[in-house]
């Protein structure tokens, strides 16, 4: 099975037909999702809370993101992979085309995506053949000028505003648009006035796309979790009973039985 790329997305929002995507950390994960055949792995700088057990996204560095996205990529052969750059890494056009030349040539992922109005850099980068993801509405990399993860777009001079940002991101080249914790009547409209594919995460049933965190969805992580997330397994759950089984038999003598025995008699 070839490569889902760009224009599949596109020719899926023009038949109307939904599509999903999941973030994906390590190789075990990714390979997993693959052959699940899930068409869009983003490796996402949430892996900077899943992973390495950070508040937010924003202390997560560009090497991290080379490593995780090394490993994903590694694993996948159907899914189009997108790396995040992380917070920091597209101050400028210089730094931004160079961060995500690294994602696109020492990781080997497909496309990048950048949180907010980056029109100048979007255009620099799909013009050098890297495609590029925009992100609008919660834009967690802003956790601090947000004054926290907060559902954004919430009147209608926002949403005006933020039609405006996604048809500015779809002029400067950008292939889909990630949508972030917006009412749902909001991710419509802006659903509406692209050409290019919406994915959203807590955006409502109207976006071309869904995404979740993997994590989450999953039930692999513990706590609080957003009103969007939806837990379609309870894995922390399962990994619980199972590790206390194992050390449970290993305490009363069951494990290892012969079964899991080398039983050989010696020469
Ligand atoms: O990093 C991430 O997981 C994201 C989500 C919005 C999917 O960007
Ligand atoms: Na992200």
């Amino acid at each position: 099975m070839r490569r889902i790329t760009i224009q599949d997305l596109r020719s899926y929002k023009s038949r109307g037909e939904r599509f999903a995507m999941l973030t994906a950390y390590d190789y075990l994960t990714a390979a997993t999702l693959d052959k699940a055949g899930i068409p869009l792995l983003l490796v996402g700088d949430t892996l900077g809370i899943f992973v390495q057990g950070h508040d937010t996204t924003i202390p997560v560095t560009m090497d991290a993101m080379v490593y995780h996205c090394e490993m994903v990529a590694r694993a996948v052969h159907h899914a189009l992979v997108v790396g995040d750059l992380p917070f920091g890494s597209y101050n400028t056009l210089e730094e931004g085309v160079r961060n995500a030349g690294r994602l696109v040539k020492e990781a080997g992922v497909q496309a990048v995506k950048l949180e907010g109005r980056h029109d100048a850099l979007i255009q620099r980068l799909t013009q050098s053949g890297i495609p590029v993801m925009g992100h609008l509405g919660l834009t967690p990399q802003s956790y601090h000028q947000l004054g926290g993860n907060k559902v954004q777009a919430r009147t209608q001079a926002a949403v005006e505003q933020l039609i405006q940002d996604a048809l500015a991101l779809e002029q400067a080249g950008a292939f889909a648009l990630l949508l972030e914790a917006i009412p749902s009547v909001a991710a419509r409209a802006v659903t509406e006035a692209l050409s290019i594919p919406t994915i959203g995460i807590g955006a409502g049933p109207d976006c071309d796309g869904q995404v979740l965190v993997s994590t989450e969805m999953l039930g692999l992580h513990e706590g609080q979790s957003p009103r969007f997330v939806k837990r379609y397994a309870q894995l922390q759950t399962h990994i619980t009973s199972a590790v206390q089984r194992f050390a449970a038999e290993v305490r009363e003598g069951s494990y290892p039985s012969t079964d899991h025995s080398y039983n050989w008699s010696l020469k």
